[in-house]
């Protein structure tokens, strides 16, 4: 598979000169045939890496009581909308709805995909009904059956965010880390003349260049656009000499359009984050990351399609959108959420039951153990889960 995409960013390099990072990590993880999802993997055991839903039900669960808190705060409208953003094959919702929330009559719940090979992965458990019947207003003259009060939770898939306003919550868990971004470096010269006379002077003060990709695909600095270096003036204007950046406007893009879904509600966004600045200090191998068979891939333009590329999120250039009213780590929102309570129960019942070993005494234990793997300050447990709220 990575002949084939390489092929391709040689002959757009060809055609448009070197490529922004944006473009080739796009045909990396999203290219329908050779892309990473694009093929269908991603998250899972059998898979190449694991999310806090693919460790196991309890992040679901606790999920749950945080979706049954969020409708309470609203009054409980009927219909309430879940949209969950960059689903995967579905584990999240098949844990969010095997945990019963109690808004499940009034639920709704949409999974948004854009990979159809994992959209198609969704497990019939999940009963997907057609968008319209779960969305509404139904398209009378097809006949579709209007989706009545109280009659969830219904479930539907979708390639993209669903039009709103409604009432409800968007939630991305590892979503905003793989959607592509620019890359750029701070320099110590300024670009001087132009055409065939250009060439840099070394003024010992930053500039900004663009990393830029190759037809053999290997970086290639080229002077960052107007716009591109006024961005990267705002998020990083301390940044040393040498220093890389993110610019993410496709993850503040997708801030943008989910506050848009919303009348009243919260958009939840999940994942690995930082701030630019910090970024611009750190090596940018640290925040560019890259994974395949339950291990770190290779270079970031090494092995296109056969690894994922994601990007830690840097959540003042969300902050831009709007800014937000929560920003926690994943364990202080769990707490909040009642995992605590969830642990100590499963602590009683494998007390209670490691003698029998039943399938309730094993699901008990491994609550606990999957707390500590939700928690871990040093993974999953250091994310950072940030909310807006609308109404
Ligand atoms: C790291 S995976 C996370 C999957 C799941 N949320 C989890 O936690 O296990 C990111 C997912 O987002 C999907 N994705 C990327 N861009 C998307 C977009 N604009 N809309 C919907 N899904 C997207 C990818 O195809 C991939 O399945």
């Amino acid at each position: 598979m990575p002949a084939e995409l390489a092929a391709l960013v040689a002959e757009r390099v060809r055609r448009q000169g070197p490529l922004p990072f944006d473009a080739v990590v796009d045909l990396a993880l999203y290219h329908p045939v050779h892309g990473f999802y694009g093929r269908g993997r991603g998250a899972g055991r059998r898979s190449d890496f694991l999310t806090s839903p693919e460790v196991g039900p309890l992040f679901g669960t606790v999920l749950a009581r945080a979706i049954d808190s969020w409708w309470a705060e609203l009054g409980r409208p009927d219909p309430f909308v879940v949209v969950e953003a960059g689903a995967g094959a579905g584990a999240l919702a098949s844990a969010v709805l095997a945990a019963g929330p109690v808004c499940g009559p009034a639920l709704r719940y949409l999974l948004v995909e854009r990979s159809e090979q994992l959209r198609r992965r969704t497990p019939p458990r999940l009963r997907l009904e057609p968008p319209a019947n779960v969305l509404g207003p139904p398209d009378e003259s097809e006949g579709d059956r209007p989706a009545g009060s109280g009659e969830g939770p219904l479930v539907a898939s979708l390639a993209e965010l669903p039009v709103g306003p409604f009432d409800g919550v968007v939630l991305a868990n590892e979503l905003l880390d793989n959607l592509p971004f620019r890359l750029l470096q701070r320099s110590g010269h300024v670009w001087v003349g132009s055409g065939p006379q250009k060439r840099d002077q070394n003024v010992g003060e930053g500039r900004w260049d663009e990393v830029r990709v190759g037809e053999d695909l290997t970086e290639v600095l080229v002077p960052a656009g107007p716009d591109l270096a006024v961005d990267a003036d705002r998020w990083a204007p301390d940044a040393p000499v040498g220093g890389r950046i993110p610019v993410q406007p496709e993850a503040a893009a997708w801030v943008r359009a989910a506050l848009r879904c919303l009348r009243r509600g919260r958009v939840v966004v999940i994942d690995y984050a930082d701030t630019t600045p910090n970024l611009a200090r750190r090596p940018w191998s640290e925040w560019v990351r890259t994974y395949r068979a339950h291990g770190r891939g290779g270079p970031p333009l090494a092995n296109l399609g056969d690894q994922d590329v994601t990007c830690e999120v840097a959540v003042d250039q969300l902050g831009g959108v709007r800014r937000p009213d929560r920003d926690r780590s994943q364990a202080q929102f769990l707490s909040a959420h009642g995992l605590d309570t969830l642990v100590e129960e499963g602590r009683r019942i494998w007390q209670e039951r490691a003698a029998i070993g039943d399938l309730a005494a094993l699901a008990a234990r491994s609550r606990v153990t999957e707390a500590a793997a939700l928690t871990d300050p040093a993974g999953l447990g250091a994310f950072r889960v940030v909310e807006w709220e609308l109404g």
